[in-house]
């Protein structure tokens, strides 16, 4: 696992792309959901000291700014708790700092110098004697290897309505130690479960990754998740690091978050991964391949009349590594007559897509 790491550490480029995720996420989050809740929570499981050497902003910083943005935009009905857990003694210490450096009197927070997994059982417990459910909440769990993260947690978290996880996946080192024997124990908490032995057989690199992507991927949405979205981040050696999942039951969290993958990956040669069953392609920084797409919708839907556009939607965002679909698809399959449209009130103009619109593919 990872060699031990000063109080505060250098920023690595693909933190800076983690974070920018984050943010970009929560710009659309905090908007979203504060506005028809009166209360929402923002667990930071593995916050980190609040700031690098460089002086970049950490997890909970980038949280709170945001948080702070929406709120000064007059965007927010409710208001957050931030729970912010760490676990090392003299970061949890600049954290206390940092935080009370950009959070000011407004935000409600709370910071939890213990375990993840001890912090989490309180919460359960707490619930659990009040009789009540968790508050919308988006939890982001982000430590540096697996042996902290029991999936109870994870499987706990996703059984409330509108709860969103967004998980770092070590993948490298879990691809380590999957054969070691010690280890076992700390593999049936991560998984919550005994199946990932399976994958010891798996010799090939890239069939075991896609093995274990697709197996984790199932734990999540057995777990209570409707969607779930990898990011997978490479080193320099362009092996995979880990894994970003999103996990949501909300279309609408799903499309925010792809937006701000989407808008990450164009720093740099970090990629979505091949999450379909083999149907959607990597999505390639610049120049995604809409072509690919098209063909993609016409196999998806052949032959198949008046297609809402609110289930094209799903089917892109939920299934593929796209995020745009209309020009680059509709639009051009419109043009060369393989699909027409028709709208449910109103007259279609060629082109558009909007909601109500359906689609016919020939
Ligand atoms: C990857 S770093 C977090 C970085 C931070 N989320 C960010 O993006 O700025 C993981 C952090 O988890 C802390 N940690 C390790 N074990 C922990 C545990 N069991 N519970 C909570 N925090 C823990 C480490 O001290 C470290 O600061």
């Amino acid at each position: 696992m990872s060699k031990k790491l000063p109080t505060v550490w250098d920023c690595p480029p693909h933190t800076l792309v983690k974070h920018k995720i984050l943010e970009g996420y929560l710009g659309g989050w905090f908007p979203i959901l504060a506005s028809w809740n009166d209360r929402i929570v923002y667990i930071d499981g593995f916050a980190g000291p609040g700031r690098y050497t460089g002086g970049e902003s950490g997890s909970p910083i980038i949280a709170i700014q945001r948080y702070l943005e929406a709120k000064e935009k007059g965007r927010l009905k409710g208001d957050a708790f931030f729970i912010f857990v760490e676990a090392d003694a003299k970061r949890c210490e600049v954290l206390r700092q940092e935080v009370a450096a950009v959070a000011g009197s407004s935000v409600r927070y709370e910071i939890e110098c213990k375990p993840y997994a001890e912090v989490m059982d309180g919460i359960w417990k707490m619930l659990d004697e009040a009789k009540a459910m968790l508050r919308p909440t988006f939890a982001f769990i982000d430590p540096f290897g697996f042996s902290h993260t029991p999936f109870a947690h994870t499987r706990r978290l996703l059984s409330n309505p509108a709860t969103e996880v967004l998980f770092t996946c070590m993948y490298g080192d879990v691809n380590r130690f999957l054969g070691v024997t010690e280890m076992e124990g700390h593999f049936d908490g991560f998984f919550e479960d005994k199946d990932w032995r399976r994958l010891r057989s798996i010799t090939a690199p890239d069939e075991r990754k896609a093995a274990f992507l697709e197996y984790f991927r199932k734990r999540l949405l057995d777990a209570g998740a409707k969607y779930v979205i990898p990011f997978e981040m490479k080193d320099a050696a362009n092996s995979t690091q880990y894994f970003l999942l999103f996990a949501t039951k909300s279309i609408k969290g799903l499309k925010v978050m792809k937006s701000a993958m989407y808008a990450a990956d164009k720093t740099g040669g970090y990629t979505f991964s091949d999450y379909t069953d083999a149907r959607g392609p990597t999505l390639l920084v610049a120049s995604p391949n809409y072509p690919a797409l098209q063909r993609l919708l016409l196999e998806r839907y052949s032959k198949q009349s008046d297609v809402r556009i609110e289930d094209i939607e799903e089917f892109v965002l939920a299934q593929t590594s796209f995020l745009y679909y209309k020009k680059e698809a509709l639009a051009v399959l419109e043009e060369a007559g393989k699909i027409t449209a028709s709208k449910r009130n109103g007259k279609h103009r060629k082109g558009t897509f909007p909601d109500g619109t359906l689609v016919t593919f020939l």
